[in-house]
Parts: structure tokens; sequence; C-alpha cells
């Protein structure tokens, strides 16, 4: 009999893409999945280690679990608790103590041996731990793509990172530095592209770094997009996350030249003062990041900017901080994340002087985020009025109504037959609220068919 599979999944969305390839594994072995957790034979905690809270999340929905396993033993049906992601690969061992009554742990690297853990539980009926940063390469042991989710389609062309900024567990949970090879990575997008893909979303921890193999030498990011807009039915391309000093003339140029790219960009800048880019180790200095963005907007002046910001950040002070503000009014954002400092175990920044009091940062925070929003706010009420291509791929809350991007990445709602869901259709925005559009169709009509 077939057996399901819940994965839930923390953070960043290269955890939404190991998530889906998780379920390739399983497909093959008789586990379809399921969108509910209670009831599934298997519930994978797809985790993230980046804050405190993240990772504490974890912890209370394992509790909730556990109830839910005890009740499932009486009555007969076992349930497998496995906990995978970036909390598994930092606390390994660790996450059994605190939670015994889990299956199976595994890290961002193992998991295409999910197959493997899952028989060693059968057989032996003890927790199974896998945390190891393999030699052979996942993305090879992985099965090729399943079905996807809706027309836009997230690929992970580079993973880990060797940046190691001072506040941040990923070069300790993702590991070094890879990049996958332009082969599979131009194959695996084809393969979307024809189960249904029109946008594709670039993924890595630091996604510019990306430097693949061909038989005859290295592409760039910059390059592998030029590659992937020759693909036939490939309408958007975008990528996330990059790193300000990594912004190279490829890459520029690539926003320039290449119209399936779209003129969005997250680039993290995290502050505005150089002391604390310094101690932070970003290796670049907020004149650094604004003379990247002049560039990039020399070569798309349609480019809307998002970002990532830490406050709080050891040693900052007001003047800092004021640094930081100072520089996301003459940039301008059209949204971003921002987040209190959090202290991760086992990385510099968190035995460093001058951790910054709790109620500073929030008021900081507070700050930050009114700007952050007003400036949001504006760009979304600049669009009201305007036309703009929308791929609509998820069916809204309402009957009649389809939810798109805009390219942008603004949520577009309007009101259209479920028939144009997976289409790109130009609409003009109505209204603007703080996170998302309201547009209507005149006559709805296929771009591809137009
Ligand atoms: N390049 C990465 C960024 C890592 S995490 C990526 O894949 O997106 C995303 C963001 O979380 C960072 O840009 C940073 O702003 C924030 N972050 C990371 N470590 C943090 C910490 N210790 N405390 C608060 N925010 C943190
Ligand atoms: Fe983290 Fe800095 Fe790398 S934020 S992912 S160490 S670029």
């Amino acid at each position: 009999m077939a057996k399901t599979v819940h994965i839930k999944s923390y953070g960043c969305q290269m955890n939404v893409y190991d998530a889906q390839r998780m379920g390739d594994v399983l497909a093959p072995l008789g586990y379809n999945t399921a969108d509910d957790m209670i009831g599934s034979d298997l519930v994978i905690l797809n985790t993230c280690h980046i804050r405190e809270k993240a990772a504490e999340k974890v912890y209370s929905e394992l509790g909730r679990l556990r109830l839910e396993k005890e009740q499932r033993a009486v009555s007969g049906r076992p349930m497998v608790i496995a906990v995978g992601g970036c909390v598994a690969q930092a606390e390994g061992e660790e996450i059994l103590r605190r939670a015994p009554f889990v299956d199976m742990v595994f890290g961002p690297q193992t998991y295409h041996r999910l197959g493997l853990m899952l028989r060693e539980h059968e057989k032996t009926g003890r927790a199974v731990v896998d945390t190891e940063f393999p030699p052979e390469d996942k993305f090879d042991a992985l099965p090729t793509a399943g079905k996807i989710d809706g027309s836009a389609a997230f690929l992970t062309v580079q993973e880990g990172c060797d940046k190691f900024c001072t506040f941040c567990v990923v070069p300790y949970t993702r590991g070094a530095e890879f990049s996958r090879p332009v082969d599979p990575v131009l194959r695996e997008a084809k393969l979307l592209v024809g189960k249904g893909a029109r946008e594709i979303t670039l993924l890595g921890q630091n996604v510019n770094a990306y430097h693949g193999e061909t038989v005859d030498g290295e592409w760039s990011l910059g390059r592998l997009i030029r590659g992937l807009a020759d693909i036939d039915g490939l309408d958007r391309i975008r990528y996330t996350t990059s790193y300000p000093a990594e912004v190279d003339e490829d890459l520029i140029s690539a926003h320039r030249d290449v119209p399936e790219l779209m003129p969005f960009l997250h680039l993290p800048v995290q502050a505005g003062s150089d002391r604390i880019l310094k101690a932070m180790n970003r290796r670049h200095t907020s004149g650094d990041f604004k003379e990247v963005v002049e560039r990039l907007r020399a070569a798309q002046p349609d480019l809307a900017l998002s970002s990532d910001f830490i406050v709080g950040f050891p040693g900052e002070t007001d003047a800092d901080f004021d640094a930081t503000m100072d520089l996301v009014r003459e940039v301008g954002f059209v949204q971003a994340y921002s987040f209190k400092y959090s202290p991760r175990p086992g990385t510099p920044a968190a035995d460093m002087e001058g951790q910054v009091p709790e109620d500073v940062k929030s008021e900081r925070l507070r700050i930050l985020q009114d700007e952050l929003n007003a400036q949001q706010i504006a760009f979304n009420q600049s669009c009201v009025g305007r036309g703009m291509p929308v791929l609509f791929d998820r069916p809204g809350s309402r009957p009649r109504q389809l939810v798109g991007r805009s390219p942008y990445m603004q949520a577009v709602h309007a009101e259209l037959p479920s028939s144009h869901l997976g289409d790109i259709v130009t609409v003009t925005i109505d209204r603007a609220k703080p996170n998302s559009l309201s547009a209507h169709a005149e006559t709805p009509k296929r771009e591809a068919v137009a």
C-alpha cells in the first residue's frame, strides 16, 4: 500500500528546493506527498538554523509530533519522524537527546540517501543519524525532478558558502562552496520547462559565486543565465541570493542584455556602517555596495532592489545604525528582510564584546522596518495604473481569482478564469496593499498566443 510523507520546510528557498527533491527520492519508494502532517506515515521537518528562533521552532513542532506519534502507536500505525536540514546538520545526535522519539536525523548534503536511512531504521528499529558531508555528489545521486508545483520552479545551482560572515552559520551547516556543472543544470532546467515551468529561480547561498564546469572552461552566473535564456519556453529567470562583492561585469551585462532576466534583485547588504561591515567580515563597504547598485541600475534602469539587514550586531552604536538608515534612504528598496542580530553558537560574533541589549535591538528594528515598509508601500503605490506581465501560477483564495508574481516579485491578485493558470497575462494594477497588488486584465490573452 502506498505510504504518505509530509515534508515541512523552514527558512530559505534552498530548503524548499531540497524538500521537493526529497519528494523525488521518496516517490519511487512508494511515498506520496501529503499536505497534512496528521496521518502521514513519514514526517520530515526540513529545518533552518539561521537564527535562534528558527531553530527553536523545530523543538516545539517536535513536541506536537510526539503526541501524534504516541496516539498512532496505540492504534498500531507507526509514524516515522525525521529531522533534516540545517538544525539537523548543526546539532546531529543532540536532537536525539532532546527528542528521543525522533527516528532519523540527516543534513542538507545527505538527503539523497533517505531510502538507505529508512531501510536501516526499519531493520534495526533504532534512530539513524546521517550528517556527513559525503564525498559523492548529492546531485548526481538524485533522481530527475518529478512533478513540479505551479509554473515557477526553483533550481539549485550552487551550494555552501566560504565567505564566513562572522554572524552566519551557513558555512558550517551547508559546507564549502560548490557549483554544479553546467550540463546537468541545463538538463534540469529543460526538464522543468518540459513539465510546465515558465519561470526558474536559480538558487545558491551565494549564487553569484557560481562557476560551473563545462568541457571548455567555466561558466559564470551571467553566462549561465544567457545559456538558460536560450531554452524555448523559459520566459523568466531569477536568481538568489547574491553577495555584493561578487557581482561581476558578466552578471551586470546579463541584466542589460537578457530580457528573460527579471528586473528584480535580492542583494543583501546587512548594514551601512563600514566599521560594522568589517566586523561582519562582509568584504564590501557601504560605498562599494552603492557603486555596484549604480552599475546595475545603469545596465537595467528598471531594476527593483531587495536586501537583508541585521540590526544590533555586536558593537553597533547609534551612529552605526544611523549609517544603515542613511544607506536605506539613499539606495531605496522595494522590499527587504530585516532581523535582530541573533548570536549563533560557534560563530565568531557570538563571542564578540559589545553585545547589544535586546530592547535597543528591538527599537532599531522598528525604526528600520518603518522606513523599509514605507519604501515598499511607495513602490507598490507607484505601480497603480501601470500595465505589467504577471505569471499567474496559483489559484487565489476567492473563486475565479488567480495569484501570480509581477516582474518585481510582488504578489498580484486578479479575477481570471482558472484556464489562465500558468499563463503570463498583462494586467493593469488597480490597487496597492502593503504586501500585494490587485489588478484586472482587459481581455485576458495568453501572451504566448498573442
Ligand atoms: N546568502 C544567504 C544568506 C544567509 S541567511 C542566503 O542564502 O540567503 C539570510 C539572512 O539571514 C542573511 O542575509 C542575514 O541578514 C540573516 N542572518 C544570518 N545570520 C544571522 C544572525 N546570526 N542573526 C540575525 N540575522 C542573521
Ligand atoms: Fe552567510 Fe555570509 Fe555566506 S551571510 S551564507 S556566510 S555570504
